[in-house]
């Protein structure tokens, strides 16, 4: 195994590269061969509820929930599977919930009254210059829907989108339920669709697997322009699902990681409008988030 990755080593460095990068470095076979992990997300086994809050744990204790809920009290610690890249790192799963608490009121003056929403995103910190939203990244993560807390799938939900910076629009998000204006006829599917400002068009659906975890990579090509999908669930490597997909991916932002339940029925004002039922206790559980850079290798798939 050494052996094969320290040939890897060689072959991938120019001697331009090769320059470059340290004999330290170079003799290091592993690190040279495996894909820069430049956002990891995945909760150590010892973390605990209150490190959500701060600045102990990978994600914005600030941003995107309720106002007067902390997410201490939104995340729960799941018992059961472990996803498929938390094992080797020794993490664990989460639970991000919602409650009639969940409504998020941006600027302290214009609550989204019809919308609950608990997400989490990197901290800015780490993950400063846009580096996320440029080059060639892959988003990975894991995602079972809650034994304790299902979600209604009457409404529309968000699971994993990028927002853009400016909140212009969506340039990707994973979705599932009745999504708002159709038939219902994919409530019980993952649907990825692609840039919001280019009609959301459908770019990959699958079965939302209730019992395992649905495993999913994005790879996400800032300079050309395309999105590609890999996907598995339970503890199989990630397939290869699609060829990279043209979708408009400017405008850099923030990766959002949570539900976002809409209303039904919205009026022209979706965040304002519509229908929205009390006594919401819902969950999605997560694992695996890390986002990694493919500039100069292959996508991890186990
Ligand atoms: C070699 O790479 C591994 C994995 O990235 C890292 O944990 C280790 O510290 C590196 N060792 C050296 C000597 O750079
Ligand atoms: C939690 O575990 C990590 C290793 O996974 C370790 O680096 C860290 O110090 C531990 N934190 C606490 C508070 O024990
Ligand atoms: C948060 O609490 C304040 C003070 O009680 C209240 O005025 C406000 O409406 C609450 N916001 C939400 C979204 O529930
Ligand atoms: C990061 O993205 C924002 C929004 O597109 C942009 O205004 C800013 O200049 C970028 N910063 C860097 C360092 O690329
Ligand atoms: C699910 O949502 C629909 C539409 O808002 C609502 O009529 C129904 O009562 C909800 N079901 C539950 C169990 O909350
Ligand atoms: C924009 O949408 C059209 C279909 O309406 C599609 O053919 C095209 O590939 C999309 N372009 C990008 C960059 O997403
Ligand atoms: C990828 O390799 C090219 C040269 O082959 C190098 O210029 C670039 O910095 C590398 N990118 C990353 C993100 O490692």
């Amino acid at each position: 195994m050494m052996l094969v990755q320290f040939l890897l080593c060689l072959s991938i460095l120019t001697s331009a590269q090769a320059a470059t990068i340290s004999a330290t470095q170079c003799d290091n076979a592993t690190a040279s061969a495996a894909p820069n992990i430049v956002f990891d997300g995945r909760v150590r086994a010892n973390a605990t509820v209150t490190d959500f809050d701060g600045t102990s744990g990978p994600f914005n204790p600030d941003f995107v929930k309720g106002e007067n809920v902390s997410f201490s009290q939104l995340i729960k610690f799941p018992e059961g599977e472990i996803a498929l890249f938390d094992s080797s790192v020794g993490a664990k799963a989460i639970e991000v919930t919602i409650s009639d608490q969940s409504i998020f009121n941006p600027g302290g003056s214009n609550a989204q009254t019809a919308v609950r929403r608990a997400e989490l995103m990197p901290r800015g910190d780490l993950v400063a210059d846009n580096v996320t939203t440029t080059g060639i990244k892959t988003l990975h993560f894991s995602i079972k829907p809650s034994a304790d807390r299902p979600l209604n799938v009457s409404h529309e939900y968000l699971m994993v989108f990028l927002e853009r910076a400016d909140f212009a629009g969506n340039l990707f998000m994973l979705r599932t339920g009745t999504l708002i204006g159709s038939d219902g006829s994919t409530k019980n599917d993952l649907v990825l669709f692609g840039n919001t400002q280019n009609g959301t068009q459908t770019l990959f659906t699958t079965p939302f697997e209730k019992a395992a975890f649905n495993n999913f990579a994005l790879r996400l090509d800032f300079t050309q322009n395309t999105i590609q999908v890999f996907q598995s669930t339970g503890g199989a490597p990630l397939v290869q699902q699609t060829e990279p997909l043209p979708n408009d991916l400017s405008g850099n932002g923030d990766y959002h990681v949570g539900l976002n339940k809409n209303p039904t029925d919205p009026g022209a004002d979706s965040l304002r409008s519509g229908f929205q039922e009390s006594g919401i206790n819902e969950g999605m559980v997560y694992g695996s988030i890390f986002i990694e850079d493919n500039a100069n290798s292959t996508v991890t798939l186990s």
